[in-house]
């Protein structure tokens, strides 16, 4: 019989920081455990959901909606805000991707700049300027660009020539209103442009090329459970969750981590392999331990607009023949707050045959 032939991606390997590592060692297949001396982590599907239900989240546990600048954003102010990036999403959506777009190169990078060009447009530049990776080296360098943007002088006219989120900021009166807008509109766009792009370039890692016929929803939802971009749901100490679990003291802060659920054995069949047909007849909204966007209570308010902007990345990469380096046998994944391939080399297949690592 002929060796059965091995599919590029089981060539590959990924590489955790060493704290992600340990991680898998030392917890999968646990419910609960001390990772710290004032932190529980926790990796079973079930107490999970307990822990999640038990209250919502504070303010200052929001991911994106924390206060800006000192200043508390009101739920109305937060909804509203979603509305306005998600018409920018809309209408960008409305418009294909033009058959010569090259998305070959470095990812998440190349994805990264295409959805900020494909969303955000011709914004000016002060705003621009906010989707930078280079701003992530420091949360600082956020803090100076916006504080430095809003004292620049003049500002741009509003009008249909900008995107609604950039409306928000022509609109604002003085400096303090004017960094505030920026804030916001940081806020608002920096999910859509860093998130998407990881999550497209973990699918990218952990599959490419795809059989064909695999719809690309079901290889994002594979991909989300793999390397979940959100790794871990942060709870600070509260009293409902020694009345969860005994094991919770009052001092402890507590840490869900879908990076660990998602691969429980208990779970899982094949919990490492990506075997994206499992959602031929799984429902993500309804697994139990499946929770890359929060949980049920209150689940990510921008997941309606990642998915299919995430759908229409991943079409073109696969309609345009791209596919990931065969060379290229690692990708490391940092110990960062969005987790992710940190550069893989993505490209027609001639021409990406020698990349390396
Ligand atoms: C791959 C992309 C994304 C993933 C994996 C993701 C994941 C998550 C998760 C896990 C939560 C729950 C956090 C918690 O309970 O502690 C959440 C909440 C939320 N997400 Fe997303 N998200 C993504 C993209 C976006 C985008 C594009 C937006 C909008 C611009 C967005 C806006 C929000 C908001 C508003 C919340 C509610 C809580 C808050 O942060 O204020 N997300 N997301």
């Amino acid at each position: 019989m002929p060796p059965a032939i091995q599919h590029p991606a089981a060539r590959r390997t990924t590489v955790f920081a060493p704290r992600l590592q340990a991680l898998f060692d030392d917890h999968l297949g646990k419910d609960l455990v001390r990772l710290e001396p004032d932190t529980i982590g926790i990796a079973g599907a079930e107490l999970s959901d307990r822990i999640l239900a038990a209250r919502k989240a504070t303010e200052t546990e929001r991911p994106t909606f924390k206060p800006l600048h000192g200043r508390s954003i009101p739920k109305s102010e937060a909804s509203a805000g979603i509305r306005t990036i998600g018409q920018d999403i809309r209408e960008a959506l409305t418009h294909p991707i033009p058959e010569w777009t090259d998305l070959s190169g470095p990812w998440p990078l190349t994805g990264h700049m295409f959805l900020r060009d494909m969303v955000l447009r011709d914004d000016p530049y002060r705003l621009r300027i906010l989707m930078s990776r280079k701003l992530e080296i420091d949360p600082k360098l956020t803090w100076t660009t916006i504080t430095v943007g809003a004292a620049l002088p003049g500002r741009p006219a509003p009008g249909p020539h900008l995107t609604h989120t950039a409306n928000l900021f022509a609109g604002a009166e003085g400096y303090h209103d004017r960094r505030y807008a920026m804030g916001m509109y940081r806020r608002l766009a920096a999910p859509v442009c860093f998130t998407i792009s990881a999550l497209v370039a973990n699918a990218l890692w952990l599959g490419s090329p795809f059989d064909e016929g695999v719809p690309n929803r079901n290889l994002l939802h594979e991909a989300l459970r793999l390397l979940p971009p959100s790794w871990n749901l942060l709870r600070n100490r509260s009293p409902e969750y020694p009345a969860v679990d005994g094991r919770i003291g009052p001092g402890d802060d507590v840490l869900m981590l879908p990076l660990l659920t998602h691969r429980d054995p208990a779970l899982w069949d094949a919990p490492d392999e990506f075997r994206p047909g499992r959602w031929d007849t799984l429902d993500p909204d309804n697994t139990p331990g499946y929770m890359p966007f929060g949980h049920v209570s209150e689940r990510c308010w921008g997941r309606h607009m990642v998915m299919p902007l995430a759908e229409l990345l991943l079409e073109h990469v696969r309609r345009t023949g791209l596919v990931v380096a065969p060379g290229q046998r690692t990708a490391e994944v940092p110990l960062l707050g969005l987790l992710g391939v940190k550069k893989i080399h993505v490209g027609p297949k001639s021409k990406v045959r020698h990349a390396r690592d």
